[in-house]
């Protein structure tokens, strides 16, 4: 695991987006998970707008979503399925073959998770995954005590999580599982970048980068990853007690 440290959270998305475009370039197939939240926003559409004004190629990629909230429509305009459809699924006019996002309004959600794995086992796997980092140190929906061999699972969300949650809606929502991708995905795909900008975040930053590895603490699995790169802004790094 590597750490790159930006002035402030435009360079850090600058970085991401301008790296993920040009992974595009050199492999058009790219197999691409990003999760959805504040942090990685500007990324995405960063990302959107370099691929088009530097006509990158980007017929060819697939595209997965991380996480979502189990219950909410795709209209709900706090859903990760609705901040992907409105900004990257439109504007790339990517084709329903093309991407999977959780169905959190499955029936079977067993079956949901079935589906996912066989998705991204049927394309070799993620190439290069985005993901942000939660208040409690949450990476997707893998909450503290989550297994860090587990492939897409459903799980019930931690009181830090329900409580955070709400800043994405507009009311109140009643929030009680997610479903996500496991870190089994993190470990396995071929690049990860975990970001993280704000005073905010410092404290967690802290424990992914400087603390023991368990899975009480999810994020600190990101110390495991060989091709793995925290990207962090000057406020997120401002607890960080050792030179990175
Ligand atoms: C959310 C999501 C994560 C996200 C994290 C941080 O609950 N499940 O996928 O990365 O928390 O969100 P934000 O970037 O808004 O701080």
């Amino acid at each position: 695991m590597k750490l790159k440290r930006f002035k402030n959270y435009h360079e850090l998305s600058d970085f991401a987006a301008g790296d993920i475009a040009n992974s595009i370039k050199s492999k058009p197939s790219l197999v691409l998970c990003l999760a959805s939240g504040d942090t990685p926003k500007l990324t995405v559409e960063l990302l959107v707008k370099k691929l088009k004004e530097e006509k990158i190629d980007y017929s060819k990629i697939t595209f997965i979503g991380l996480d979502e909230w189990v219950g909410l429509p795709p209209t709900n305009t706090g859903s990760c399925h609705y901040f992907f459809q409105n900004k990257l699924i439109e504007p790339l006019q990517l084709k329903p073959s093309q991407y999977f996002l959780f169905n959190a309004l499955a029936d079977d959600f067993e079956n949901e998770c079935v589906k996912m794995d066989r998705f991204i086992n049927d394309r070799n796997g993620i190439d290069v995954m985005l993901v942000g980092i939660g208040m409690n140190g949450h990476i997707g929906f893998n909450e503290p005590g989550a297994a860090f061999n587990n492939l897409s699972h459903v799980i019930e969300l931690d009181e830090i999580t329900k409580a955070v949650g709400q800043k994405y809606f507009n009311e109140q929502v009643e929030l009680g599982k997610g479903i996500t991708l496991g870190f089994k995905h993190l470990l396995n795909a071929k690049k990860v970048f975990m970001m993280a900008n704000g005073s905010k975040k410092a404290e967690v930053i802290k424990k992914a980068v400087e603390g023991t590895v368990t899975e009480s603490f999810p994020a600190s699995i990101m110390q495991q990853h060989e091709n793995g790169f925290i990207l962090i802004d000057d406020e997120a790094a401002s607890l960080l007690s050792k030179p990175h």
